[in-house]
C-alpha cells in the first residue's frame, strides 16, 4: 500500500566563496566556509512516496531509473532520515530537473535540498530551515545552502566542536541585498568526466597548493561579506573570480590532474576579461565542470548575456537571486 507523499521543490546555488575539500567524507563536514546566491533558474522537483510493498527505494529521475552511485548516494541519505524518523519503509522518488546533470551546474545542490524537504516530510520528520541544511549536506555539501534564497553562508563548524554534525550549518545573510545577476554560460551539458566528490578528495589528498587554498578561502569569506554588506559589487565580483581561478589551480596541480574547463571555457573568461577591459563590469566563476558562471550588475545582464553569446556562440541563460527549498504538496 502507498503510505505517506510529499513533493518539494528546490533551486542551485553558486557559490560566490567555493567549499572544496571535506574534514569528514561521512557527514560532510567542510574544511571552510562558503558562501553563495541561490539561483532563480533551474529547479529541481522532487515526489516522495512511502510504500511498505518495496524491499527497496526506487528512484526515478528524469524518468530513467537511477542506477550506480547515484541509486546508492540516494539510498543512503534516506536511510539517515528513516533512522531519525524510527521508520523503515521504502520510498519512490522522482525528480524532475530542468538543468542538465552532473555538468557542474548545481544539479546535486537543488536535488538533496529538494529530497530533504520532501523526505523529512514524508518520514512525518518536521525540521525548522537551519536544521534542514544540515540534514541537506550529508547528501551533498552545497545542498545545505540550497534550502534558503538569496545570499547564504554554510558554516563549516570548529573542528574541536563536541557536536561536529550540529555546528555545520547554513543560513541567510539577512542584510545582503545586492542586485547582482549571474550568465550561466552553456559550455557544455554532458556529465562530465570526473564526480566532483573524487575531484575534490584527489585535490585535498594530491594538490601541493591546498593548504594556500584553504587559507585563502577563509579570507574571502570574511572579506566577500563585508563586500556584500556595502553593496561593493567590484569587489565581489574580484573575490569571486580570484577564488574560482585558485579552486581550479589546485585542481589542476592535483595527481592525477582534473581539468574541467575546456578551451570554450577558457575563450568566455577572455571574453570577460575583455568586457571589463571595455567598461562593461563583470567577472567569472566556474565550478566542478566546464560551464562558466559570469556576475554582473542586473541592470547589465541582458547585455552581458548578449555579448557572451555573440562571442562564445554557447547558449547563455540569465538568472537572479531565488528561492529557498519550498514544500508544494503533502500526500496524507
Ligand atoms: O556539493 P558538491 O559535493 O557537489 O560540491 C560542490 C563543490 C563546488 O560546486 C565546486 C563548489 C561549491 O561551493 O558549490
Amino acid at each position: 500500500m502507498l503510505g505517506d507523499g510529499a513533493v518539494a521543490v528546490a533551486h542551485p546555488n553558486i557559490a560566490l566563496v567555493k567549499y572544496w575539500g571535506k574534514r569528514d567524507e561521512r557527514l560532510i563536514l567542510p574544511c571552510t566556509d562558503s558562501l553563495s546566491m541561490t539561483l532563480d533558474i533551474f529547479p529541481t522537483t522532487t515526489h516522495v512516496q512511502l510504500t511498505d510493498q518495496n524491499t527497496q527505494d526506487a528512484v526515478l529521475t528524469d524518468g530513467a531509473v537511477a542506477r550506480g552511485e547515484m541509486a546508492r548516494r540516494i539510498t543512503a541519505f534516506l536511510d539517515v532520515i528513516r533512522e531519525r524518523a524510527g521508520r523503515t519503509e521504502r520510498a519512490m522518488v522522482e525528480t524532475r530537473n530542468t538543468v542538465p546533470l552532473g555538468a557542474g551546474l548545481a544539479s546535486s545542490a537543488s536535488g538533496f535540498a529538494a529530497l530533504a524537504l520532501a523526505a523529512t516530510d514524508a518520514y512525518g520528520l518536521s525540521l525548522e530551515p537551519v536544521a534542514l541544511s544540515r540534514l541537506a549536506r550529508r547528501g551533498s555539501g552545497s545542498a545545505a545552502r540550497s534550502i534558503f534564497g538569496g545570499f547564504v553562508l554554510w558554516h563549516s563548524g570548529a573542528s574541536d566542536d563536541p557536536d561536529p554534525d550540529l555546528a555545520s550549518y547554513a543560513e541567510p545573510l539577512a542584510h545582503a541585498h545586492l542586485d547582482l545577476a549571474l550568465v550561466a554560460v552553456l559550455v557544455e551539458t554532458g556529465p562530465k568526466p570526473v564526480s566532483s566528490r573524487e575531484a575534490m578528495r584527489r585535490t585535498a589528498m594530491t594538490s601541493p597548493l591546498f593548504p594556500d587554498w584553504l587559507a585563502t578561502t577563509r579570507g574571502d569569506v570574511t572579506a566577500m561579506r563585508e563586500a556584500l554588506a556595502r553593496e561593493d559589487i567590484a569587489t565581489v565580483g574580484e573575490i569571486a573570480e580570484r577564488n574560482a581561478l585558485g579552486l581550479h589551480r589546485t585542481m589542476e596541480t592535483a595527481v592525477p590532474p582534473v581539468r574541467y574547463l575546456t578551451p570554450t571555457s577558457h575563450r568566455v573568461l577572455e571574453g570577460v576579461r575583455d568586457m571589463r577591459a571595455r567598461g562593461l563590469p563583470a567577472w567569472a566563476t566556474m565550478d566542478a565542470g566546464p560551464n562558466v558562471k559570469v556576475l554582473c550588475g542586473g541592470g547589465d545582464a541582458q547585455r552581458v548575456a548578449g555579448e557572451l553569446r555573440k562571442q562564445s556562440g554557447c547558449a547563455a541563460v540569465v538568472a537572479r537571486s531565488g528561492p529557498g527549498a519550498v514544500l508544494r504538496k503533502k500526500v496524507r
